[in-house]
């Protein structure tokens, strides 16, 4: 076990519980599991189950292989995993009621799927203890992407594979212009209509996504998951940019920094 890996229950909770973005994500997420699969599905166009298949191609599980989806929420890219392949999954998300509705979606279904609660910048697992890693739409939470991105690779296997969903903003002018109109009136408009909570994501969503680009452009964050020992990363943009696939490899020799063409 590296001296990163997370030996007790109190170092994971010694870790930045207190940062004012980590407070508005435990919050954000504590009133969503209800109606999140429909949703998150109707505030995307329909567009993120689809992405979501993407992520988990890119990531390909193989059967009897072991794989952790961090950020794991109420299971549903758990579950795209299990539906693909006789891989083991294990699911881990910071907030108690988005495992809640995890633990309802397994409840009695004989997958095998482990929850755990605990964050992505602590994992408490091994080095190398996975053959894969998927995350989604976790970034834009976490203090320091690039710190998070290093904890992620630590727990994979030299060889193995990771891969991500965030939301994207389009890069071409008329789709970007569309995108800046949609989450500006249309997703806080529809998210008034489903519940209180919903109003709160419809509202925050936009400008969280647009900011986070800002303070780390996309290719700053392929540097990070290269800095991070990942190599082969391959960014896809789905849907005009609305949604970013990224994958990669981790590189096999120790310390490779995993420079390598996209
Ligand atoms: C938008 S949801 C995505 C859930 C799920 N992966 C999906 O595909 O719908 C984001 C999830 O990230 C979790 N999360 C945010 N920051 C985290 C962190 N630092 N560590 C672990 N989970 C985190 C939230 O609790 C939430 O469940």
């Amino acid at each position: 076990m590296s001296a990163h890996t997370p030996s007790t229950v109190a170092d994971v909770a010694s870790t930045d519980l207190g940062s004012a973005r980590k407070r508005e994500a435990l919050e954000l997420f504590r009133g969503l599991p209800r109606h999140y699969d429909r949703l998150s599905s109707a505030l995307s166009f329909g567009q993120d189950p689809r992405w979501r298949r993407a992520l988990v191609s890119a990531v390909a599980p193989a059967s009897g292989e072991r794989v952790l989806d961090v950020a794991t929420g109420t299971g549903m890219v758990a579950a795209e995993l299990l539906a693909r392949s006789g891989c083991s999954v294990v699911g881990i998300d910071q907030s108690s009621e988005m495992l809640a509705g995890a633990r309802a979606r397994f409840a009695g279904s004989g997958a095998d799927v482990e929850l755990i609660e605990g964050q992505a910048e602590a994992l408490p697992f091994p080095d190398a203890s996975f053959d894969a890693l998927t995350f989604t739409y976790l970034l834009r939470y976490v203090e320091d992407p690039r710190a998070t991105m290093r904890e992620l690779a630590r727990v994979v296997r030299p060889g193995g594979r990771v891969a991500s969903l965030e939301f994207g903003v389009p890069p071409r002018p008329v789709a970007r212009e569309a995108w800046g109109l949609y989450t500006a009136i249309g997703l806080p408009t529809l998210g008034r209509l489903a519940s209180r909570e919903w109003a709160e994501v419809g509202r925050f969503l936009g400008p969280s996504i647009r900011g986070f680009y800002e303070r780390h452009p996309l290719p700053v964050i392929v540097d990070y998951w290269r800095q991070a020992g990942l190599e082969d990363v391959v960014v896809r943009r789905m849907s005009l940019g609305g949604g970013i696939v990224m994958s990669a490899r981790k590189a096999r020799a120790a310390g490779a920094s995993g420079v390598l063409g996209n």
